[in-house]
């Protein structure tokens, strides 16, 4: 069974809503609701968890019953940092998992296709990333502003979610890495850290985590394309 982590603790502060970003609408409807509506539409996803702030939980419960035909779920409350979001989020999904996902909940236009090859490749390989190429060129900068070096383009992928990983891979990355004090920025880097491959699955560029206000026009503009 595959079970689906969304971290949505945060605080969104660049988006400087004065509230946690995923329940600000998105063609009328949260973006939640939207990110939850895409996982539910998978055969293959049997629950969702959902990690967001203590302060929010109650909210959290009465939006999601506005959704129909969603997939079994589960609020629970999240950590200061996203990694103990995620680890909060471990912590309550059901025993049948064999295949855990993480997924941004601030990514609400994440595809079907992406969801189904993550999950593929986890179940394959023990651990998967959505990504796309970069297209920036991307320099290494030292502290005081001036480029160490250019890394080959060619090499870089910007990393997105869903990330997909056997459940006892995922436990174990979460335990070693906070044994050793390590603070990640996505679950894959706990995961390398253990020395497990991690294959990349190439996304699609819509896939944007909506962080600035600028976002949610880019998103919406996405959504009508996707519609026609
Ligand atoms: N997240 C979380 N717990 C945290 C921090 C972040 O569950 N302690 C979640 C966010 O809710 C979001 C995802 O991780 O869905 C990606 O984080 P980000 O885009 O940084 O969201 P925020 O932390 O809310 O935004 P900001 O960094 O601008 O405050
Ligand atoms: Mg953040």
């Amino acid at each position: 069974m595959v079970s689906v982590i969304f971290p949505a603790a945060g605080q969104g502060k660049r988006m400087g809503a004065g509230f946690n970003k995923v329940f600000l609408k998105l063609a009328g409807k949260e973006i939640i609701r939207h990110t939850l509506r895409r996982f539910s539409d998978v055969p293959a996803v049997g629950e969702l968890i959902v990690v967001t702030g203590k302060e929010d939980l109650s909210h959290m419960q009465t939006i999601l019953r506005e959704e129909p035909g969603l997939k079994p779920w589960r609020v629970v409350a999240g950590g200061s940092e996203r990694q103990y979001s995620v680890k909060n989020g471990l912590a309550a999904i059901s025993r049948e998992a064999d295949i855990v996902l993480v997924h941004d909940a601030a990514r609400p236009l994440v595809s079907r296709e992406t969801i189904e090859a993550v999950i593929r490749a986890a179940r394959l390989s023990g651990a998967a990333i959505a990504a796309v190429p970069e297209k920036n060129t991307v320099k290494i900068v030292s502290g005081d502003g001036v480029v160490v070096r250019t890394p080959d383009r060619r090499t870089l992928w910007a990393v997105q979610t869903p990330q997909g990983f056997r459940r006892g891979i995922l436990l174990r990355a979460n335990e070693r890495a906070e044994e050793e004090h390590f603070l990640g920025t996505d679950d894959a880097s706990l995961v390398e850290r253990i020395g497990t491959p991690v294959h990349v699955v190439r996304d699609r560029y819509e896939n944007i985590k909506i962080t600035t206000p600028g976002d949610l026009a880019v998103a919406e503009a996405f959504l009508k394309e996707g519609a026609k």
